[in-house]
């Protein structure tokens, strides 16, 4: 009997699928937002002009969302020194691929390497699989940074089947990495669930999407339903004993769904709340199997660890904090958009070398980490981007969304905005968040006008910790975030 080779059977299908036409190519960059801004009628425009001598083709977008709607191909013209400067000082590597292909062309997916990683994964087995990843020193990209090898082995060792669920809610503000990920290179996303499905033992995918992350949702349901028809998903995939099956979910909405067992409850239609833990997921989560949740950016890293080896992953970033990371650069600098760069490299360095600020003088400080986080002042911008607290305090690298301040806008005013954030995103399930976010926000407002706000900054100080330690879910455990942080960073330089 011959043996059976997945990456052969890889290769046939390569060679099956059609080639297309070698005319020169144009491509135009649509995702969510370049929709938005009429990146649908450019691509009429373009259509208009040049079909009859081109072949057109709708890429996701670079992530230079500062020069959306984004088009390449039409000769020099189109690429401005800022957009390649954006560009080329990222370390690429997640985010390879998304503006060079066409987003459903599964043909052009496996020429850049695209099922490789699932192929080579299943030439072995699924503990050698977990190894290897383990090698890599791959860790969460969601926020909690949890080791990806050590969450797939203990899924794997429980008794029952586990499931492993795509955490794609993404439901943060000034997080847009996710979704860009899944518009610009939805084949990366399903690779890597199946890797995860296959290490783990489990023969159930759920992809949990943004209930307002349409595009996502269409374009995953397209490249889905193409890797069912290669089998590439379904029964025997590239011609193994393993199967899987893969399923879509719109969420339920809020930014506590995106907390894992809270997840699984919506999942299940249940209340959105979290659960509490123990069990553990990994124990026993959705329908009380052990279940693998995982973040979409970490992901799309596991294909490329598979395939090029843990020592090419481990060429970037520290050694504590291998590989790199996906940033979302928003608020006031030239660059905005989403970054790929190193764990390691420096807040300044990324605000000046990919986002373009001439002169940090111009902030009045910059927000990291989003809601769960804090804001940081000027003078702490050598900070190096790393997962977990980067100030020594609180303020966290979250899922790494980057938010700069303009002068006018006032840090104590951007603190108010974080804590109401947490307060009217509270489920209410447990007390300390409950009513603690909100009496923050309060407190915070009361003492805004006031000269002497000494005393104040003493009960909201204790207030914060105690939310943050009583409380029963992440949300609620950083709600104080945002005050502690201010407290820390700004009230003796503004006079508090
Ligand atoms: C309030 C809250 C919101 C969260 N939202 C997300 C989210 O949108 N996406 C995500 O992947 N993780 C989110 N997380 C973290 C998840 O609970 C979980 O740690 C993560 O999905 C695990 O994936 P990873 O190990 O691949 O990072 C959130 C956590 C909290 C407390
Ligand atoms: S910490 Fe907040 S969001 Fe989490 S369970 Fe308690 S009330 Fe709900």
């Amino acid at each position: 009997m011959s043996e059976i080779n997945p990456l052969e059977n890889l290769r046939a299908i390569h060679a099956n699928l059609e080639t297309q036409d070698q005319r020169d190519r144009i491509l135009v960059e649509i995702g969510q937002c370049s929709a938005s801004i009429g990146a649908y009628k450019e691509l009429e425009n373009i259509k208009a002009q040049y079909s009859e001598t081109h072949r057109i083709e709708v890429v996701g977008c670079s992530g230079a969302c500062f020069s959306a709607p984004r088009v390449t191909g039409l000769g020099s013209l189109e690429i401005s020194s800022m957009d390649q400067d954006f560009l080329d000082s990222q370390t690429r590597y997640v985010l390879g691929g998304i503006g060079d292909i066409a987003w459903d062309d599964i043909r052009q997916y496996i020429s850049i390497g695209g099922f490789q990683g699932l192929a080579k994964a299943l030439s072995v087995t699924s503990e050698e699989v977990i190894e290897i990843v383990s090698d890599s020193g791959l860790r969460g990209r969601g926020g909690a940074y949890f080791p990806v090898a050590m969450k797939w082995r203990s899924a794997s060792s429980q008794k029952s089947d586990p499931v492993v669920l795509v955490n794609a809610e993404e439901g943060e503000p000034g997080l847009f990495k996710d979704r860009h990920l899944i518009e610009g290179i939805p084949f990366r996303v399903i690779e890597g669930a199946l890797i995860a499905a296959f290490a783990c033992g489990s023969e159930e995918v759920l992809i949990y999407v943004n209930a307002e992350a349409d595009l996502a949702y269409s374009r995953l349901d397209v490249a889905l339903q193409k890797c069912q028809n290669l089998g590439l998903v379904g029964k025997n995939v590239l011609g193994t004993d393993f199967s899987v099956d893969v399923r879509l979910f719109k969420g339920a909405g809020g930014y506590v769904c995106g907390e894992e067992s809270t997840l699984i409850n919506t999942l299940e239609g249940r209340r959105r709340e979290p659960r509490l833990r123990p069990p553990f997921p990994t124990e026993s989560g959705f329908r009380n199997q052990p279940t693998v949740v995982n973040n979409v950016e970490t992901l799309c890293n596991v294909p490329l660890v598979l395939n090029f080896g843990p020592e090419k992953f481990k060429s970037n970033g520290t050694k504590d904090a291998p590989g790199t990371k996906l940033l979302s650069l928003s608020g006031n600098m030239p660059c905005r958009g989403l970054a790929e760069v190193p764990f390691g490299i420096t807040l300044l360095t990324v605000l000046c070398d990919i986002g373009g600020i001439k002169d940090v003088n111009d902030l009045s400080g910059v927000a990291v980490g989003g809601p769960s986080s804090g804001i940081l002042p000027i003078g702490s911008l050598d900070l190096e981007i790393l997962p977990g607290v980067i100030d020594g305090k609180n303020v966290m690298l979250g899922a790494g969304g980057i938010v700069a301040l303009s002068k006018d806008t006032d840090p104590y005013e951007a603190t108010i905005h974080l804590s109401k954030y947490n307060a009217a995103e509270s489920c209410g399930k447990c007390t300390p968040c409950r009513e603690g976010a909100p009496k923050i926000v309060r407190i915070l407002e009361d003492a805004k006008n006031s000269t002497d706000r000494s005393g104040e900054f003493k009960r909201l100080e204790m207030l914060a910790k105690t939310v943050n330690a009583a409380s029963l879910c992440g949300l609620g455990q950083a709600a104080g975030n945002p005050l502690l942080s201010y407290l820390n960073h700004f009230s003796k330089e503004q006079g508090d």
